[in-house]
């Protein structure tokens, strides 16, 4: 029973370690139960706020919860709840709070000279261990059903977290017969992310190559435009794109680029529904981005429940000015990447010097070389030495694979003592109803438990919020100066300072409050409007900076949707 048992949990799990780091770490801390305690707290606190949203019991409120996921998802809650639920329902019946229960059912714990963690006000004046410990008591059962109260340990769900830890630490395309790094599945780093491929089973064929023998018969370059025009016995490609022009364009960068994004719906108990989980599947094998809408290799528009607000990107516009680079993205952004990581990561780019087209990149690493969970934060920052240094080693290393003529934008880290200011007094998607949550409530909560995405700016001490700005400053600064010292033999260089004080002042004159561009449930990242926006900020400055990087209009851009249609989608 105990394989399936926490199935449900462990997605959950995962979802939730995500959540508060981009990146899995449920092996970093287990202070007082990390993020198995933050995991439990928050489900718990849903199906509380659930219950009163509906006016029912917590039994009820669970089988709802339950009954709202998708396929299998549906079956493994309900699995997990036989086995948790009798104790979880006995204590809300007692008046427990989530806090108490989750202590009673050991995913967390007061750890000896180590604060203590609470998502609610207590209103019991016995202590929350004498309740927990009496509502455990009552459920001896558990004892032999829960051996060990660690999610990923236990028997079966191990498999499963080992799946979905592979999803979240592989960023190559999982399906690639002929690997050259482009696939045609949607997710596990396919088109959502890179280019769709056209043949799967020649690594010369791939989006961003160079046309060969003008297409004639083979679409080298997947931009779908090949073949003769029989009228005049050229063939289209040679007739219709300018080789030498073409463009793509690829992003190196953090959860920031690859666009991070947790539906709200699936915290807040008021828009809670089935429609919400619909996709489910889909945005896990994403890792929780959704790449194919961001600011920079976005291709698509959603329709889904999950998102607000258009699409607009630096692809799109790429593709607006000359049809003939379609499909030339590639996003190679990792949740949790920060300078050091990405001179790894890098190397997933696909690129050849000679046989491809010139890329324009971006290399963009916002947060997370000032980001940690660590409550000594500081101690974990990257220095501007290194900083330096792991930049450098970047353009060192574009040098080798980026075609003569490429191009490559560096940006600054964000302020992130900004996102802390605009969000302060307002309430997170979970404590919208019932008993309130706010921002810092939510961030210290995480900060305790020592599992925050960033102590130094996720806080409510505002000298440690600017000496994590002035790092970031600091930081920004070393970017800036790697960036004119290398010397580039293949592509040519310009920085920018993360354009998201920009990105406000454009939502404002448009009528937009700042609070509107931040992700609701992690109060961090850039949402789908920020995306749009700063796509739109972003392209500007290149059309007034650098207009010799962007390829003209292709006159021949209306006979391509004439001849072409969609040129095969994405
Ligand atoms: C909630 O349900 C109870 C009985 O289940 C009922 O007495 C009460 O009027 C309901 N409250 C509201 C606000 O609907
Ligand atoms: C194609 O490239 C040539 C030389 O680079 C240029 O003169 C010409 O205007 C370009 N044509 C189009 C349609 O962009
Ligand atoms: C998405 O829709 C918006 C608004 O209709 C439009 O401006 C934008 O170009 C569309 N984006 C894509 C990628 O289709
Ligand atoms: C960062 O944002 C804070 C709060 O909005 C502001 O006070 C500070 O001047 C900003 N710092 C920089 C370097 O932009
Ligand atoms: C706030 O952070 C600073 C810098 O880390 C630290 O010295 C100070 O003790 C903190 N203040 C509080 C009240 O925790
Ligand atoms: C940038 O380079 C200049 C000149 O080499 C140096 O004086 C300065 O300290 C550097 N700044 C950073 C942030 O690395």
């Amino acid at each position: 029973m105990s394989s399936t048992t926490f199935t449900w949990i462990g997605v959950l799990l995962i979802v939730f370690v995500t959540v508060v780091d981009g990146r899995l770490i449920h092996s970093l801390s287990s202070v007082n139960g990390g993020s198995d305690c933050a995991t439990c707290s928050i489900v718990l606190g849903l199906v509380d706020r659930l219950a009163i949203v509906y006016n029912e019991s917590a039994a009820q409120a669970l089988e709802r919860l339950c009954s709202y996921l998708p396929g299998d998802f549906k079956v493994y809650c309900k699995t997990a709840v036989d086995v948790l639920g009798p104790l979880i329902i006995d204590g809300f019946i007692k008046g427990d709070n989530p806090d108490v229960i989750c202590h009673a059912l050991k995913f967390c714990h007061d750890d000896p000279g180590q604060p203590k963690c609470r998502t609610y006000p207590s209103k019991s004046s016995l202590s929350l261990s004498q309740r927990a410990l009496h509502l455990r008591q009552q459920h001896p059962l558990i004892d032999s059903l829960l051996a060990t109260p660690k999610i990923c340990q236990i028997p079966g769900i191990a498999e499963i977290c080992k799946i979905l830890e592979n999803v979240f630490n592989n960023h190559e395309p999982l399906v690639d017969f002929d690997h050259d790094q482009f696939g045609t599945e949607v997710t596990f780093r396919g088109t959502s992310w890179r280019g769709k491929d056209c043949d799967d089973f020649s690594s010369q064929i791939h989006p961003g190559a160079r046309a060969s023998q003008g297409d004639s018969v083979l679409d080298h370059n997947c931009n779908g435009i090949l073949g003769m025009n029989s009228a005049t016995g050229q063939s289209w490609e040679d007739e219709m794109c300018n080789d030498t022009q073409r463009m793509g364009i690829a992003v190196l960068g953090d959860s920031i680029s690859a666009h991070f994004h947790i539906p709200e719906q699936w915290l807040d108990a008021s828009q809670f529904s089935p429609q919400a989980f619909e996709h489910l599947m889909f945005i896990l094998e994403n890792e929780l981005d959704w790449p194919q809408l961001s600011a920079s290799t976005g291709h698509v528009n959603v329709s889904w429940p999950n998102i607000q607000g258009p699409t607009r990107s630096l692809y799109g516009r790429l593709f607006d000015l000359d049809h003939c680079n379609h499909r030339d993205y590639q996003n190679i952004a990792v949740n949790g990447a920060r300078s050091s990581t990405m001179t790894s990561i890098m190397k997933s780019l696909a690129r050849q010097p000679k046989g491809d087209v010139p890329l324009l990149v971006i290399y963009s690493l916002v947060g997370n070389d000032v980001c940690n969970g660590h409550p000594d934060t500081i101690n974990h920052m990257t220095t501007v030495e290194e900083m330096y240094k792991n930049v450098m080693t970047a353009l060192t290393y574009l040098d080798t694979v980026l075609p003569k003529g490429s191009h490559v934008l560096t940006t600054g880290l964000g302020n992130g003592s900004m996102l802390y200011d605009l969000l302060r007094t307002r309430l997170h998607p979970l404590g919208r109803v019932g008993p309130p949550l706010t921002y810092p409530q939510m961030y210290d909560y995480l900060s305790c438990l020592q599992i925050s995405p960033c102590n130094g700016w996720l806080s409510s001490n505002d000298t440690l919020r600017e000496l994590t700005t002035e790092r970031a400053v600091q930081l920004s600064g070393a970017v800036r100066n790697a960036t004119f010292t290398y010397n580039a033999k293949n592509y040519d260089v310009a920085y920018l300072d993360f354009p998201f004080d920009q990105a406000i002042q454009e939502w404002e004159a448009q009528g937009g409050e700042p609070w509107q561009l931040i992700e609701s449930v992690d109060g961090f990242h850039v949402n789908q409007y920020g995306h749009a926006i700063i796509s739109d900020i972003i392209w500007s400055w290149l059309q007034k900076e650098k207009p010799q990087w962007l390829p003209p209009l292709n006159p021949h851009n209306a006979d391509i949707e004439r001849v072409f249609k969609d040129q095969g989608g994405y």
